[in-house]
């Protein structure tokens, strides 16, 4: 007995363990062997010779799952250390990172509007029916609702085509005065030189009482926005259609590229389109249920700001993870 434990105990190796193993508890093994003789002793002895066996039982099988326990933490700890990396390693060569140009692009326009006293609300990135569309007034034949723009799921839940649905959770949860932007991703149905499947937006919304927010107001905020974005340039508003706000604009700047006198980029109009926005339509109001206010909204896409600011002529290269790109923003 004093062997096989010993032989227990020394042992290195499950397999080895597992003879030992079979030795001892196998059809063939000790203990059947003993269990086996029970048969020839005397029934005085009987009793003693079984309680010993079984006590002796025990103390094997413990034995035995000790060291298999033991072993197995050997043999994972050994995988570990032979495919892992030892994040303590010194690396004399070790390189600083930097932020996606994506994401800083995203904190700078954060950094104004927070500074500017808006705050950061946020909103689910599977949305319903009401809140993408319909709230916004983009009634049910609306063409942004084509299966070609939208990723849908069942019992007309979809992935947010924009973040102006968080305009509509805002105004449900809280009332007027507000003043917020909602930063993060949205989805649509799109892959080419100038659209992705997942792109990021910041929508921005002011509502106040009734003829508290003016239009002069918007222009303001969005004129010192662009040039804190873009430095010196002029802005200009265009007469443009958003179904969530009327009037509605577009606002353009001159181009960066060009100062205005007209290149490719600007395709020769010296000027480049940046934004959308415009007065909040009554019938979001009233999707809300909000009386005598009045409102400006708008919304950006951050990899058109992160393009136009670093000069990355292909959307697509923004997500495709090459260090190439990424190592000129550290
Ligand atoms: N939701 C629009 C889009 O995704 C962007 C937008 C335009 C938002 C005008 C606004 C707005 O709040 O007033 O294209």
């Amino acid at each position: 007995m004093k062997e096989i434990e010993a032989s227990i105990s020394s042992c290195d190796d499950l397999k080895e363990l597992e003879k030992l193993r079979v030795s001892l508890f196998g059809k063939k093994g000790y203990f059947a062997g003993q269990f086996a003789k029970m048969k020839t002793v005397s029934n005085e002895e009987k009793k003693d010779f079984a309680q010993n066996l079984n006590t002796n039982k025990e103390h094997f099988l413990a034995l035995l799952s000790e060291k298999k326990l033991h072993l197995e933490a050997e043999a994972i700890a050994y995988e570990m250390k032979k495919d892992g990396v030892d994040v303590t390693l010194f690396n004399s060569v070790s390189e600083e990172g930097a932020l996606h140009p994506v994401m800083d692009t995203m904190d700078k326009i954060i950094e104004y509007f927070v500074s500017m006293n808006f705050s950061i609300e946020e909103g689910p990135l599977v949305e319903d029916d009401f809140h993408n569309f319909e709230a916004l007034n983009l009634p049910k034949y609306h063409p942004a609702r084509d299966m070609q723009d939208t990723f849908y799921f069942e019992d007309s839940m979809l992935l947010r085509t924009h973040t102006s649905p968080v305009q509509i959770r805002t105004m449900l949860k809280e009332k007027p005065p507000i003043r917020m932007i909602c930063p993060g991703a949205v989805f649509r149905r799109d892959y080419d030189l100038t659209h992705t499947p997942m792109f990021h937006q910041v929508e921005g919304l002011v509502v106040g009482k009734s003829g508290e927010v003016s239009f002069a107001n918007l222009k303001y905020i969005l004129e010192d926005f662009l040039k804190y974005m873009f430095g010196d340039v002029e802005v200009r508003f265009r007469p443009s259609f958003f179904p969530f706000t009327e009037p509605s604009t577009e606002v353009d700047i001159s181009c960066i590229f060009c100062k205005g006198d007209g290149c490719r980029v600007c395709s020769h109009t010296g000027w480049l389109e940046v934004l959308g926005s415009g007065y909040v339509d009554e019938n979001v109001f009233k999707a809300v249920g909000y009386e005598d206010v009045s409102g400006y909204a708008f919304g950006l896409g951050v990899e058109r700001f992160a393009m136009l600011l670093h000069k990355i002529p292909d959307l697509r290269s923004l997500f495709e993870g090459d260090l190439r790109l990424l190592e000129q923003f550290r």
